[in-house]
């Protein structure tokens, strides 16, 4: 009878302890407590805050930042870890699976560490308030989080790049929820770049998947994503053609798609993105190599293989505010656009190594801001127009073609 009571009694106290541990565990503390045991470097002690004993306010730590709960039975949470680094303090660890027991996360910020190991998928699911994610510049690895595209519905920001993430893209992570902005690259993702049919994608802006090795076409469907700011494919193995449907994206400003397998013509449609600033089709090292970072595409070197069949059309060169096209050596024929737009804002022209014919167009006079021109190597003829005398033009290169009559003198004064 005694020893059974005492038994209930030692038997009651451990469950007391256990669940207070446990309790302790899912608190915001004990989540950062957790989360500071699977940081194994941390040469400038910025986690030496982290300590109930020296500071019992969680809330006061390093990179940690709580918000009174509009939901009073919630009190005050941790809202946002922010631990990005520097190049003289770098935290080494790994993203435990107690980050979920801070649920009301908006903001999770590791970036330039030396984060590395998987993100913890089902962890990661758990923050469903998560609006900013960056990852960035660690070597994270493994396969990124499906969850991360069905789960985060109000995830806005998402930067991934810099890593040594493999595998598929989540294959409704394009044109998810609210994301305004997600940067790939520059890891070793495969397989093909998806978007979901039925994605209405309006909240995009910002798509970067630069430096990996995706394969396959361009979907038509990114002319879903009619907010496109910035779309850079650059750096991948992408096949077939530019789709026209790009031309839907009204809101396009850049566009890199250089550095792929892409064939076919340039699309016209193009034409109908008047904001259009900057058009990059081609680049012209013949040889591009591992681009750095902790990930890194490739590990040696590769050819680039964009070589598209016709010119360049008439409507590109018709776009009020292009400044930039560069598509050296992109296998272009045919005679130069005859037309530039009469607001032509182009600074940057490279066409050179391709194999134009015809004489240099007098419309590209229209284009004072003019500083850099690159036509060399290709079977221009005729004479210059001497009407392209432009004040601050900085490279002029027409070599190697057969262009006879004098050049046009241009004014450095001001250089
Ligand atoms: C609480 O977390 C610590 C450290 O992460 C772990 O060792 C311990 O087993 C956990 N306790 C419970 C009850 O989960
Ligand atoms: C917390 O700070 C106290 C006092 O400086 C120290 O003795 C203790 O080791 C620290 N705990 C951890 C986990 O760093
Ligand atoms: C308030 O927070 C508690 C605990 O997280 C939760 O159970 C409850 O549903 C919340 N109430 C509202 C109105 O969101
Ligand atoms: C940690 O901070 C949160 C938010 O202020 C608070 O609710 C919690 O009680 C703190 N935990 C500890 C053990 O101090
Ligand atoms: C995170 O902290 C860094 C440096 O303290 C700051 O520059 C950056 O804006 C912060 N990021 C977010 C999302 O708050
Ligand atoms: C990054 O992680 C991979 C394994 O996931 C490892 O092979 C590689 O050496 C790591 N790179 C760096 C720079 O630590
Ligand atoms: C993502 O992070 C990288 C590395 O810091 C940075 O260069 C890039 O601009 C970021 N992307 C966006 C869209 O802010
Ligand atoms: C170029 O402009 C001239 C004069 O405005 C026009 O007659 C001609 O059709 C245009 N050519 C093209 C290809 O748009
Ligand atoms: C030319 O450059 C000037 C100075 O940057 C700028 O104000 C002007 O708008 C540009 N013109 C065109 C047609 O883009
Ligand atoms: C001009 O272009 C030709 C052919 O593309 C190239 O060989 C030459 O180096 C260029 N000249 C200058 C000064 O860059
Ligand atoms: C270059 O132009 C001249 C006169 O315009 C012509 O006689 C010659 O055949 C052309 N050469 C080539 C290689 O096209």
């Amino acid at each position: 009878m005694v020893a059974a009571a005492w038994f209930l009694f030692v038997g009651g106290l451990a469950v007391a302890f256990s669940a207070e541990a446990l309790s302790f565990n899912n608190s915001a503390s004990g989540a950062l407590l957790s989360f500071k045991n699977s940081i194994f470097g941390d040469p400038s002690n910025l986690l030496s805050s982290w300590n109930l004993t020296t500071s019992p306010d969680n809330c006061t730590w390093y990179g940690v930042t709580c918000q009174k709960s509009s939901n009073t039975t919630r009190g005050v949470v941790v809202i946002a870890l922010n631990l990005t680094g520097t190049s003289t303090a770098r935290l080494s660890g790994t993203l435990p699976e107690s980050i979920q027991n801070l649920p009301y996360l908006r903001t999770l910020v590791l970036s330039h560490n030396s984060f590395s190991g998987e993100i913890p998928a089902g962890s990661i699911a758990k923050l469903s308030f998560l609006e900013v994610l960056e990852l960035q510049g660690n070597n994270f690895s493994g396969k990124i989080p499906q969850q991360i595209s069905t789960d985060l519905h109000y995830l806005r920001f998402l930067n991934l790049s810099f890593n040594s993430f493999t595998g598929d893209i989540p294959a409704t992570l394009i044109g998810f929820g609210k994301l305004r902005v997600i940067d790939l690259s520059n890891n070793r993702l495969t397989g093909e770049m998806q978007l979901v049919s039925s994605s209405k994608c309006l909240f995009l802006r910002h798509l970067k998947l630069s430096n990996n090795l995706l394969e396959n076409n361009i979907p038509k469907d990114i002319g879903h994503c009619k907010n496109l700011r910035t779309l850079l494919l650059d750096g991948n193995i992408l096949q077939g053609p530019i789709p026209a449907e790009i031309g839907q994206i009204l809101e396009l400003r850049v566009l890199d798609v250089s550095t792929n397998s892409l064939t076919q013509t340039i699309p016209k449609e193009l034409g109908y993105c008047k904001k259009l600033s900057v058009l990059v089709l081609t680049n012209s090292n013949n040889f591009v190599g591992n681009n750095g970072g902790a990930g890194g595409s490739l590990d040696g070197f590769r050819l680039e293989f964009n070589a598209f069949e016709g010119g360049v059309p008439q409507e590109v060169a018709m776009l009020p505010s292009l400044q930039i096209l560069w598509a050296p050596r992109a296998n272009l024929d045919g005679r130069l656009p005859g037309n530039w737009s009469d607001s032509c804002s182009l600074r940057v022209l490279h066409l050179g190594q391709n194999s134009l014919r015809g004489v240099v167009p007098k419309g590209l006079v229209m284009c004072k801001n003019l500083t850099f021109l690159d036509l060399s190597s290709n079977f221009l003829t005729g004479d210059l127009p001497m009407q392209l005398q432009i004040p601050c033009m900085m490279y002029f290169n027409v070599s190697q073609n057969n262009i006879s009559g004098p050049v046009p003198t241009f004014w450095k004064g001001q250089l």
